[in-house]
């Protein structure tokens, strides 16, 4: 049975009873009065409230339809959230668990989750009246902050990996006006670089080490939870999601531990939070597998799921614990693995980029393992669009076939 940490709140340091917390050594900050993104020792921080929600204080729908658990009643919205959790009968037999669903995220404005942290994130860009936002990126997070910041009538810098970002997501940040700079390195250069600039006071960083990013992306847990009650009369048993930084992961196991702070969840409710990464780019699975404190930065990463081609995730310290505390696991799948998996996710009507495919090939391969068991109910998260990366699309579909300007050309083809 999981344990969590579900302490007393402690009284708050700020007005309106939202601090900031390190999860190191505890130190506590006011949430608006200074730009912060880390403690003075190293370690990160987490929003912490003086009053935390149960169920029957959510009204509304989507992201702020949980206003009550969020720093702000509404925050710069496109709108975003309450994304479908689809059935897919077909996958669920081949796989062969009692319940399969999955959590289509790719369903927000943007494509993307991304969208549910930066409706929370860019309103405290707001609060703390900076004008120029930025962030590092696989592409999905650049494509949010570009909207959301244009929305909001902000400035937007993107640090993107040279050639490793899928033409959908380039497209979006470009349309949304951002400006973007193409860097020679990879995801984890990109974000050391960005980091350094967010110290030096050049922009404001909305990357998930901004911990406000994880407020908003903590209620895709909410909404699975009560959307899989509501349908199937009980809680799912595990959730699977793709690892990249592990902001996610992290964000999930926030929303149960406050859920069980609160009163609203029971310990022996929670889902098992399960991470899937790609076989060239799993430090979060080595990590679960020998017993690791801390990931081990991959300095040479590789995937065609570009969108979790990341080798030092930053917000390990906070997912480890609650991948082992839920008695969940890690997994890493293959990218051929992944490209059968995005397939046969469309063939149910599912469109996903090749990212999101890894969740539901990780529960394949784990269920084959007989880690999974035949009689669980699976939330299986989808992060992404399938039209995100339209090139893996192609790879992974029918091949058009060239016919004649006839009909009885075509007729002879069929
Ligand atoms: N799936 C997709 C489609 C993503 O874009 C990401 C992360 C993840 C999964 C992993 O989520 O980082 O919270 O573990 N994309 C980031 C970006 C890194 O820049 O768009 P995580």
């Amino acid at each position: 049975m999981a344990h969590l940490d579900v302490s007393e709140p402690e009284p708050p340091c700020a007005s309106d009873g939202v601090w900031l917390s390190c999860i190191a050594c505890g130190e506590r900050f006011a949430p608006f009065e200074e730009v912060r993104y880390t403690c003075d020792c190293g370690g990160l921080l987490e929003v912490r409230y003086a009053d935390l929600p149960t169920w029957d204080a959510f009204e509304g729908r989507g992201v702020w339809r949980y206003a009550d658990a969020l720093p702000f009643d509404i925050g710069v919205s496109l709108p975003e959230g309450a994304t479908p959790l689809h059935d897919v009968p077909r996958l669920e037999r081949e796989v062969g668990v009692d319940r399969l669903r999955v959590k289509h995220e790719g369903m927000n404005p943007t494509g993307s989750f991304k969208d549910r942290g930066m409706t929370v994130g860019v309103r405290v860009a707001q609060e703390v009246g900076v004008d120029r936002l930025a962030c590092a990126s696989t592409g999905n997070t650049s494509a949010a902050l570009a909207a959301y910041g244009a929305r909001a009538g902000l400035e937007t810098l993107v640090l993107l990996p040279q050639g490793k970002v899928a033409a959908g997501k380039v497209a979006q940040a470009a349309c949304h006006g951002a400006r973007i700079l193409e860097v020679d390195g990879n995801f984890d250069t990109c974000l050391d670089i960005v980091q350094a600039l967010a110290a030096r006071g050049e922009v404001y960083l909305l990357n998930s080490l901004n911990p406000f990013r994880l407020e908003g992306q903590k209620t895709i847990g909410l909404e699975i939870l009560e959307q899989f009650r509501a349908e199937e009369g009980t809680y799912p048993d595990r959730i699977v999601l793709p690892v990249g930084n592990a902001g996610n992961t992290a964000a999930l196991y926030k929303c149960f531990r406050e859920l069980v702070a609160a009163g609203a969840l029971d310990d022996d409710e929670l889902p098992a939070l399960t991470g899937v990464q790609a076989e060239g780019a799993a430090p979060v699975v080595e990590a679960i597998e020998d017993g690791l404190e801390e990931t081990r930065r991959w300095e040479d990463v590789e995937t065609k799921a570009t969108a979790i081609r990341i080798g030092n995730p930053v917000n390990a310290p906070k997912a480890l614990p609650g991948i082992r505390e839920t008695g969940g696991t890690a997994v890493a799948v293959t990218d051929e693995a992944i490209r059968s998996t995005q397939r046969a996710l469309a063939e149910e009507g599912v469109g996903v980029e090749p990212a999101s495919a890894a969740s539901v090939a990780g529960l394949r391969k784990l269920r084959e393992r007989g880690v999974v068991s035949a009689d669980e109910r699976v939330v299986c998260l989808t992060t992404g669009h399938l039209l995100k990366d339209p090139d893996a699309a192609v790879e992974a579909g029918t091949e058009p076939e060239p016919v004649p300007g006839t009909t009885e050309g075509v007729l002879e083809r069929l």
